[in-house]
């Protein structure tokens, strides 16, 4: 099957916008980024994750990419492939990182998009980038305002609606001045007007993923709510999602937080690394709304354009609910049932290859 069917509406475009043209994205050649990269060379490669590597290159006209690779070919990564592209084509945000281009000759499929000097959240909080503290409290505001604004995009002013599925650290990419982009739609669904939820195969990563979800593949907005749920803990924390206390067992972030937040020990859950230095009541905004966003029970969620009014400080009667809710008050920590208990693997992803005996069940509710 040729994934060009798929891309019925996804053409180059010229939007004319107030009358001025801008172009979006192009087809590349396989030969330009072939010379991009250098050949696809070892120290150009930026990472790699469910899809495939990524590679840093340059242009002719020196600016700077980043190409990611389909590992390899099969009808159902082709597939896949049409709906990045086709997703991505239709999104323009300032925090979404959208298409610059892709190329797709032989088996080779490949997406072009620009590179993100700062890479992603997920280095600056526990990879290469941590010990240098760039993280202030001012640049984590913005990062939770900016990737929240993005979603809210996808969830609330796109047509169709797009659930993300894949909402994580990882996949939020840092500009050269830490504006967050939210990147990475391979596992994104559109919602069929109208519907709650899709029913379909489980895909995401452990630790992120609202427990509906990883259990009955129930997607929905509320779903990435939940992820980001977490990346606000993250955020605020430093900690990782899912957390190897001992050789045999594991902590969720939520399950390390709750209790700290039924003493009110907010400093205790602030990153050590801003070395107290951050704005109290933003603290407490954080983690009060990400901890109810990653609520067990999907009802119990805020909306995605709540979350931003949230963390802008607004929605003040909102805010004051949200501090006595029972999850907060009661030492109960009932909401902690979530799938940290089942991590099995290490990198905590969970391929949609594992998952082949789960049927896929397409429907609106
Ligand atoms: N546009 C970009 N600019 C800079 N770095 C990028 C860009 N896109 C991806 N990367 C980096 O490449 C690496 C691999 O990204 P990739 O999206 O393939 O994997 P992932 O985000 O770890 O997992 P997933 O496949 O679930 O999204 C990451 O470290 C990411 O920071
Ligand atoms: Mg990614």
């Amino acid at each position: 099957m040729d994934f060009r069917s798929f891309l019925c509406c996804t053409k180059p475009s010229d939007r004319k916008e107030k009358g001025k043209k801008e172009i979006t994205w192009r087809i590349f050649s396989l030969k330009e980024l072939h010379a991009a990269t250098n050949n696809f060379n070892y120290d150009n490669k930026l990472g790699e994750g469910g899809f495939g590597s990524v590679y840093w290159g340059q242009l002719w006209d020196g600016s700077q990419i980043a190409v990611k690779r389909l590992k390899v070919w099969s009808n159902k990564a082709d597939m896949e492939f049409a709906v990045e592209i086709e997703i991505l084509a239709r999104v323009r945000h300032k925090n979404l990182l959208s298409l610059r281009g892709y190329c797709a000759e032989g088996q080779e499929r490949l997406i072009v998009y620009d590179y993100m000097p700062n890479l992603s959240l997920l280095s600056h909080l526990h990879g290469q980038s941590s010990s240098e503290s760039t993280l202030d409290w001012p640049r984590r505001m913005a990062i939770a305002i900016g990737s929240a604004e993005g979603i809210a995009y996808l969830h609330h002013h796109a047509t169709p609606h797009i659930i993300h599925r894949n909402i994580k650290a990882n996949n939020v990419l840092l500009d050269e001045d830490f504006k967050p982009l939210v990147a990475d739609f391979s596992f994104a669904k559109l919602m069929p007007d109208g519907a709650t939820h899709v029913t379909t195969r489980v895909k995401g990563t452990l630790g992120y993923m609202a427990p509906e979800y990883a259990a009955l593949g129930k997607a929905s907005e509320s779903c990435d709510v939940y992820s980001f749920g977490i990346l606000l803990l993250e955020l605020a924390s430093g900690k990782k999602p899912i957390e190897k206390i001992n050789s045999t067992s594991t902590r969720s972030i939520k399950e390390w937080a709750l209790p700290l937040v039924y003493a009110r020990k907010f400093s205790e859950i602030a990153d050590p690394k801003m070395n107290g230095t951050y704005v109290e009541e933003e603290l407490k905004r954080v983690i009060f709304v990400g901890l109810i966003c990653a609520h067990d029970q999907p009802e119990k969620r805020l909306t995605i354009l709540e979350v931003v009014e949230l963390l802008k400080g607004e929605l003040k009667e909102k805010f004051v609910a949200i501090e006595s809710d029972e999850m907060f008050v009661t030492g109960r920590s009932a909401d902690c049932n979530d799938e940290a208990s089942v991590a099995d693997n290490s990198s905590g992803f969970i391929s949609e290859d594992k998952q082949e005996q789960v049927q896929e069940i397409e429907k609106a509710a």
